[in-house]
């Protein structure tokens, strides 16, 4: 049989295996493991130079048994390194137990008498492909059982959890880089200088006016610039039903969840700026009347930490 490679492809296929193996294995962060650690470094290199030095050998002592081989030997030699490995015996041999196939010669062994106006039946084992297919998986399995169930691969589970855990790590950072403004109610008042007041129209605009109309007269949400609340005047209640959302109904959302504390003062400031403006069509008033700065409202359900506006 003839040699299945030939040196110069068998040196360098062995050599990149191995540098393949030790890569995978060894654990060198982001710079390769012979460059992190020389002893690979001088490890592989002794490799490389035994396998040139045992090819240099086996080939000289293949030389030297050549030549004291009798002429008839010699023939025999030659005869048999012309066969390719596909064609050798032991190949063949392999083959057909692996798929149990017969030749076409052979066909009267699994010739069945069954004889359809000499439409005959033949039984055949699986063909070779299908055989292959089953090998593959066999193997596949094989790899699959050591490396998850030995090596302690990660299975879908934990793949899942490590990615939520990184995405979790990368938000918190990203969160850190950018830290989310709080205020408590208590600091809230009402601003007035126009920066704020026209960065809380610019919200407004983008965000709420699509309910409360684009000057605050009301579509879906109530009307916000006549002197009736629903869930309490003043800044503070403002403030606190944007950034909570309004207990009485969700249609109102928790803005608080998507803006900045410091924006939703400067919106929440913009409404107040709006009381006392009438806009055309605006919705009739809900809610009760908010009087004054410290009267309570006559709204029992009113939020129990409602504080007195600053305004
Ligand atoms: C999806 C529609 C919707 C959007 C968007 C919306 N709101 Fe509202 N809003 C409502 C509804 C509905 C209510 C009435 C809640 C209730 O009955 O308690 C409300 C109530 C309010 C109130 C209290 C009114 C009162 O009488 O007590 C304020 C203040 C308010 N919204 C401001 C805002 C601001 C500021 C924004 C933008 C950040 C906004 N809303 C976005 C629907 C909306």
């Amino acid at each position: 049989m003839k040699k299945l490679f030939p040196s110069y492809v068998r040196v360098p296929l062995l050599f990149a295996i191995v540098l393949v193996a030790l890569e995978y294995f060894i654990d060198s962060g982001d710079r390769p493991a012979f460059v992190k650690y020389p002893m690979v470094a001088l490890f592989l290199a002794v490799f490389l130079f035994l396998l040139v030095a045992i090819e240099i050998v086996v080939s000289a002592v293949d030389k030297v048994t050549y030549h004291l081989l009798t002429e008839e030997q010699k023939k025999q030699l030659e005869e048999a390194q012309t066969v390719s490995f596909v064609d050798s015996q032991w190949y063949q041999h392999w083959m057909s137990k692996l798929t149990r196939s017969k030749a076409v010669e052979q066909e009267a062994d699994v010739m069945l008498d069954h004889d359809y106006d000499g439409i005959r039946e033949l039984d055949n084992v699986l063909p070779p492909w299908w055989v292959y297919l089953f090998y593959v998986t066999i193997i596949f399995a094989g790899i699959y059982l050591v490396r998850y169930h030995f090596f302690g691969g990660e299975n879908q589970a934990q793949e899942f959890e490590t990615e939520v855990a990184l995405a979790e790590e990368e938000m918190l950072k990203f969160k850190g880089n950018s830290p989310k403004e709080t205020i408590s109610l208590d600091q809230v008042t009402a601003l007035t200088d126009p920066a704020s007041l026209s960065k809380g129209q610019e919200i407004y605009k983008n965000v709420c006016a699509a309910c409360h109309g684009p000057q605050g007269g009301g579509l879906v949400g109530p009307n916000l610039t006549d002197t009736h609340w629903l869930n309490g005047g003043g800044i503070k209640n403002v403030f606190k039903v944007i950034h909570d959302g309004s207990p009485r109904n969700p249609t109102m959302a928790a803005w608080g969840k998507t803006l900045d504390a410091k924006d939703v003062q400067k919106v929440a400031s913009y409404v107040w700026s709006l009381q006392g403006t009438k806009p055309a069509g605006a919705k009739p008033a809900e809610g009760d009347v908010w009087k004054d700065d410290a009267a309570p409202t006559a709204d029992a359900s009113k939020p129990a930490d409602s504080i007195p506006s600053a305004k």
